[in-house]
């Protein structure tokens, strides 16, 4: 008897202390990431003198060796930065198309197929990933290039223990590594793929990063990395060249700055889809007292946040694309365009909504689980939200061999063919097909939101299109509910993306809202997460920092 309860009250203790890893306040910084040794490495970047900036690429580069299957250097990213004067700094470091990309590689029989955007060798576009840190690190970042890699090349080098979800992960697409010589190398030993706690070990991985924290990103745009993904593509059937490696370019963006009720919302521009809609939401959502609604009931809130979502997502599939490419229109987030839409949803069901919208036509200047969110911000006033990605679990499941790097399945966010849709289930138009040197459009939404010009939170999250309904739902919650920043990462979760007509509850929801929805006319779905998030918030009376890492995975936050 006395040591089951012993055994219980260990397991009650090891649960409460994974739990309290979750959220945290501090004083001068915080850091919040999805998995603690990146968290770990972010607040050693700090105390060794750094800013949020390095503390954030810390955590990336970091997350790539020990959160592989989410984000890594195969993969691109978006980095929203702002300065203690107040400058915002928007780095696109997304995946480009490579040169000979076209939208007939991915028809086979005469028909789109997902499989190959998917899986192999013209899943993957030419990752952005280190160009993108190189890039914020010269323009904010204060210490030693080379110091950012340090904890990673450690880890890769000595290990770290894989954990339960790394493994079932792995376990589900053994079959697909099979494919793959490197990844099958990386990956299964004596016939299984790795176990949850066995050590992890990167040797090629380590070696990379090791090339890439002496040499800078020339070592993978235009040295040894560069030859060896060009030659693998090249006997395996894919398309990206040296030459799509060596004239690879991280982008610097202007924000999409829209506002709240009394709050100003920067966000990501093209090709992120998710600073124009997490503004567009917001908008229809000013349109009613949502505050007053969520007192009377949790279903009339639901209801039309879900209407809102719904309505933006019929703009997504055909407004949204590479804004190098197609013209996307600014009057998205337009707010009489908002009074319109708002104006079609009925508190007393749910609508169709057959198409997109028609908004103002103004356009701006030309050009101007999986996944991974990092928030980090110091009381110097730098504030980072970043979000990084390979696209679906591992990518493209391909493991160049001799560099330890998982490529990319970024080719599958275009948008293969009218009708057809991507792993995420989303559908696209001509502003998002395929072309060549183009980036596929995503919904990494990295966002920043000021209070009176000074900063008060950043939020962003992992999930595809349920990233843009997690952002909203942070920002509500905090700015129309009140919750404090762990009841707004805390509590469950609904997400609507116009196709498929689902509106997805998390199964923590009451089962009462689900009726509730349903009797609204809403086809209702169970999910077991609606996106992970991190958040972090400054008390404006007291300018402590809290920072919260999405309970609904493993993360951490944790400050100084
Ligand atoms: N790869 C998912 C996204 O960028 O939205």
């Amino acid at each position: 008897m006395k040591i089951v309860f012993s055994l219980l009250f260990f397991v009650l203790q090891a649960a409460i202390a994974q739990s309290q890893e979750h959220v945290a306040t501090a004083d001068r910084a915080m850091v919040a990431t999805v998995h603690p040794l990146a968290t770990d490495a972010a607040l050693k970047s700090l105390s060794d003198g750094g800013n949020a900036v390095d503390a954030a690429l810390t955590a990336a580069i970091t997350l790539g060796v020990v959160d592989g299957y989410n984000s890594g250097i195969g993969g691109g990213c978006f980095i929203l930065i702002r300065t203690p004067d107040g400058k915002l700094i928007t780095v696109d470091g997304r995946e480009t198309a490579p040169k000979q990309a076209t939208a007939e590689m991915f028809y086979s029989d005469g028909k789109p197929d997902t499989a190959l955007s998917q899986v192999g060798a013209l899943a993957s576009g030419t990752p952005g990933a280190v160009a993108a840190y190189h890039m914020a690190w010269k323009k904010a970042g204060s210490l030693p290039w080379e110091t950012h890699f340090q904890e990673a090349i450690h880890i890769a080098e000595n290990g770290f223990a894989i954990s339960d979800r790394y493994a079932r992960l792995l376990a589900s697409r053994k079959q697909l590594f099979e494919q793959f010589a490197a990844s099958e190398a990386l990956f299964i030993r004596d016939g299984k793929t790795l176990a949850a706690g066995e050590r992890f070990v990167q040797e090629e991985l380590a070696s990379t990063l090791k090339g890439i924290a002496q040499e800078g990103p020339e070592y993978f745009y235009r040295g040894k990395v560069a030859a060896l993904i060009a030659d693998w593509m090249d006997a395996n059937g894919g398309v990206m060249t040296r030459r799509d490696l060596a004239t690879y370019q991280a982008k610097l963006r202007s924000p999409v700055v829209s506002t709240y009720r009394g709050h100003t919302i920067v966000g990501f521009p093209p090709p992120s889809s998710g600073g124009t809609h997490v503004g567009q939401i917001l908008n229809m959502m000013e349109e009613f007292p949502l505050s007053e609604y969520y007192r009377d009931s949790t279903t009339k809130y639901t209801h039309v946040v879900a209407e809102a979502m719904k309505l933006a997502f019929a703009d997504r599939a055909y407004w949204l694309g590479d804004a190098d490419f197609t013209r996307v229109p600014q009057g998205l987030i337009a707010k009489s365009y908002a009074r319109d839409l708002s104006r079609r949803i009925d508190l007393d069901a749910a609508i169709t909504v057959k198409s997109h919208g028609l908004p103002p036509r103004k356009f701006p200047a030309r050009s101007e689980r999986h996944t991974t969110h990092i928030a980090v911000a110091d009381s110097e006033g730098y504030w980072v939200a970043m979000t990084a990605t390979i696209n679906t679990s591992f990518g493209s499941k391909v493991v160049i061999p001799g560099t330890g790097i998982i490529m990319n399945n970024e080719m599958d966010d275009f948008a293969l063919a009218p009708g057809i849709a991507n792993a995420f289930g989303l559908l696209g138009s001509e502003a998002n097909k395929v072309e060549a040197l183009k980036r596929p459009l995503s919904s990494m939404s990295p966002t920043i939101v000021l209070k009176d010009g000074q900063p008060m939170l950043t939020v962003g999250a992992a999930g595809g299109p349920k990233i843009i309904t997690s952002v909203v739902l942070g920002i509500s919650r905090i700015v129309d509910l009140e919750m404090s920043p762990r009841e707004a990462i805390e509590e469950p979760r609904f997400h609507h993306q116009w196709s498929p007509d689902r509106l997805y509850l998390e199964r923590t929801n009451e089962p009462e809202l689900l009726n509730r929805m349903k009797q609204l006319g809403h086809t209702v779905y169970s999910t077991s997460s609606a996106g992970i998030s991190q958040m972090i918030y400054r008390d404006p009376e007291s300018g402590r920092f809290m920072g919260v890492s999405d309970p609904r995975t493993a993360g951490k936050a944790s400050g100084r």
